[in-house]
């Protein structure tokens, strides 16, 4: 089966996160490559389920289906050779919801949350703006490269009450080991701390091996744990609004789905069960041939760069279909590289400051675009630089000898 990923959607005026921002800020010729949403659609078995739906006209409550549950199993079983079993699986709309619930809910302001930064925002706000204490726990970045620095992590586990892993990472596209996961398992244990291991960019882990999944290697972790998964970056579902917790534990499993209910989450949007169901159960060849996609475009970004502007390193990681950009050897501020992105190549990027101070001098590259999309911001990007030279706003060039 080969799928024709290259065609380019326009999502102007759609109300787009990504595209309608940017647009009414910088004009409607800017190319973002920033949120995480994928400018390819989604497999056309979905769209024809979703369409179907569609045409009823009626946009009524929804039921969540008794075998809703198994197909989420089986897939976790397929893709992750996990074994959960159905009654384990809690529907929640989306996953900062969850987290945040988890927050609020079971730990006090007295309570610290350790995480790795530099770390998608959204998650560190969910700690800051519910008054917890934060535990920094930077990722070592060398040789292009980034590890955990164990020694580190259990100084902030002594400390500690929850660990929010995000796995594979946000923004670095860290694939943890197995070894990883059993080191981090083994420490949480030892301090008793709570894991939630936010999994939602697990279909994208380019480093040969199935996905794992934290509680997969620790018994504490299992019963000390809330993994978030979802369809939605890999199936491009995120406006639906479909994400399943497995919550092994069932006293922590029955409070939280108290909580949904107690917070009115009840039904599910009205697309939300074809869709995913449609996805997890029928699309695993759409699944690889997009797999194989992004990891081609990733090759373009890396061969261009390298040719191009070879300052710019990619950081050497396999998951996520967001490159993280390290630009220190420019020798820029971010003010500068966005005057350089923005106004004279006209492309937007995540910005690294976004991501927490360790974020500074680098940036987020979302290339789940099709292929002469990603070319043609190359392209911008490369006469951008070029433009930035003559205006004599970038010299390390010069300094280098180039
Ligand atoms: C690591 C991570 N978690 C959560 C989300 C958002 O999930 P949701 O929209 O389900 O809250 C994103 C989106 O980019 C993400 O990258």
């Amino acid at each position: 089966m080969k799928i024709n990923f290259d065609k380019q959607v326009d999502r102007v005026g759609t109300d787009s996160a990504k595209w309608d921002i940017p647009c009414s800020k910088y004009g409607s010729d800017i190319i973002p490559l920033s949120v995480a949403d994928m400018d390819l659609p989604a497999p056309q078995e979905v769209i024809e389920v979703l369409n179907k739906r569609n045409q009823l006209g009626v946009y009524g409550y929804t039921i969540i289906p008794d075998d809703y549950y198994s197909v989420v199993t089986a897939y976790f079983k397929r893709h992750y050779a996990y074994d959960v079993s159905p009654e384990e699986i809690v529907f929640c709309p989306r996953i900062i919801q969850a987290i945040s619930i988890y927050i609020r809910e079971f730990t006090t302001e007295h309570d610290t949350i350790c995480l790795f930064t530099p770390s998608y925002s959204p998650i560190l706000n969910a700690v800051l703006l519910n008054n917890r204490k934060l535990s920094q726990c930077p990722l070592v970045y060398q040789n292009q490269e980034y590890h955990i620095d164990f020694e580190k992590l259990e100084a902030c586990f002594s400390c500690s009450d929850v660990f929010i892993l995000i796995s594979p990472h946000n923004p670095t596209g860290l694939v943890f080991t197995i070894q990883d996961l059993n080191r981090i398992a083994s420490l949480a244990k030892k301090h008793n701390v709570f894991i939630i291991s936010d999994d939602i960019h697990a279909d994208f882990d380019f480093s040969g091996e199935k996905h794992h999944i934290i509680s997969s290697v620790s018994n504490y972790v299992k019963e000390n744990s809330i993994i978030c998964t979802s369809p939605s970056k890999t199936f491009n579902l995120a406006g639906l609004e479909i994400s399943n917790l497995i919550i092994h534990n069932q006293t922590i499993r029955h409070k939280f789905n108290r909580l949904l209910q107690q917070l009115g989450f009840h039904n599910p949007n009205y697309f939300a069960i074809p869709a995913i169901k449609t996805a997890y159960q029928n699309c695993d060849l759409w699944l690889h041939e997009l797999q194989k996609y992004i990891f081609k475009n990733k090759r373009l970004v890396k061969c261009f760069f390298a040719e191009h502007i070879p300052e710019l390193e990619v950081v050497n990681t396999t998951g996520t279909y967001l490159l993280w950009v390290n630009y220190s050897r420019l020798g820029i501020d971010e003010q500068r590289l966005k005057y350089w992105l923005l106004h004279l190549s006209k492309i937007e990027m995540s910005w690294g400051s976004d991501f927490g101070e360790e974020g500074n001098t680098f940036f987020r590259m979302n290339i789940a675009v099709p292929a002469p999309c990603l070319i043609a911001c190359l392209d911008r990007m490369k006469q951008g630089f070029i433009l930035l030279k003559k205006e004599g706003l970038y010299y390390a060039t010069q300094r280098h000898g180039n």
